[in-house]
C-alpha cells in the first residue's frame, strides 16, 4: 500500500491501484487525489503484472489500454494516465513519442536537447506548446471513464530549473517568466494538465461513489 486515506477525511471505500511505475508522476497524481476516500496502491505489490505497450495514437487510447489491461489482469480498480507535449511548429511531436522522442530509452536530458535543437531559430511567439494528460479508470470488465486535462506554453530556448522531471526545465509559463522546473512542485501542481486532468476525475469518481 502507498497510502492510506485520512481517517479524518473519512475511511477508504475503495482500493485503487495506481498503474504508473513513473515515481514522479505518482507522487504528483497522489498529492492531487489526497483527500479522496480511496486507498491507492501501487504496481509493486503486483510483479508478475506486464508493462502495457503504449502503441495507441493518443493520450485517450494509451491510457485506457493500460487501465482496461491492468484491470482485468488484476481484478482490481485501475487508474492510468498517458501525457505527453504536443509542439504547434513541430506538427504537434512528439506527442504520444514524448518519452521516446530521441529514441526508446532515451533520457529526458536527451529528449530535451533534440527537442531544443528542433526549434533552433524559432522565435520565442511561434514556440507555443501544450502539455496533455488523459487519465483513465476501469475495472476488471472494462473501462469505467477517461478524462483529460491540458496546459499551455512556451517552449524555452534552455533548460532551465531542477524540480519536476521530463519536459519541465523547457516548459515555460510566460504569465510566471519561469518554466515548470523552476516553479517547482506547488506551482506546478495548480496548473499542469494532470491537474486539469485529476479535478475532473476526482469529480466523476465521487459521482460514482
Ligand atoms: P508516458 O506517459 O510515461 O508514456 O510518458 C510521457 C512523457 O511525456 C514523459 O516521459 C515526459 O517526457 C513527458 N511528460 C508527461 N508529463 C510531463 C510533465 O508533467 N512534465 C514534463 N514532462 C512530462
Amino acid at each position: 500500500m502507498i497510502r492510506k486515506a485520512d481517517a479524518r477525511v473519512s475511511s477508504p471505500v475503495r482500493q485503487i491501484l495506481i498503474g504508473t511505475r513513473n515515481i514522479k508522476k505518482r507522487e504528483e497524481i497522489l498529492e492531487i487525489l489526497r483527500e479522496l476516500p480511496v486507498e491507492f496502491l501501487g504496481l509493486e505489490r503486483f510483479p508478475s503484472l506486464p508493462e502495457v505497450l503504449e502503441d495507441g495514437h493518443s493520450f485517450q487510447e494509451n491510457a485506457i489500454k493500460k487501465a482496461t489491461t491492468l484491470a482485468r489482469l488484476s481484478g482490481l480498480w485501475v487508474m492510468a494516465e498517458d501525457s505527453g507535449l504536443e509542439v504547434d511548429a513541430l506538427g504537434k511531436e512528439p506527442g504520444v513519442f514524448s518519452a521516446r522522442y530521441a529514441g526508446e530509452g532515451a533520457t529526458y536530458e536527451e529528449n530535451n536537447s533534440k527537442l531544443l535543437k528542433a526549434l533552433e531559430g524559432v522565435p520565442t511567439p511561434r514556440r507555443t506548446a501544450t502539455f496533455r494528460c488523459a487519465v483513465a479508470l476501469a475495472r476488471p470488465e472494462g473501462l469505467i471513464f477517461v478524462v483529460e486535462g491540458s496546459c499551455k506554453g512556451l517552449i524555452a530556448q534552455e533548460p532551465r530549473g531542477r524540480h519536476g522531471f521530463g519536459y519541465d526545465p523547457v516548459f515555460y509559463l510566460p504569465e510566471y517568466k519561469k518554466t515548470f522546473a523552476e516553479l517547482g512542485p506547488e506551482i506546478k501542481n495548480r496548473l499542469s494538465h494532470r491537474t486539469q486532468a485529476l479535478k475532473r476525475f476526482k469529480e466523476k469518481l465521487l459521482e460514482l461513489f
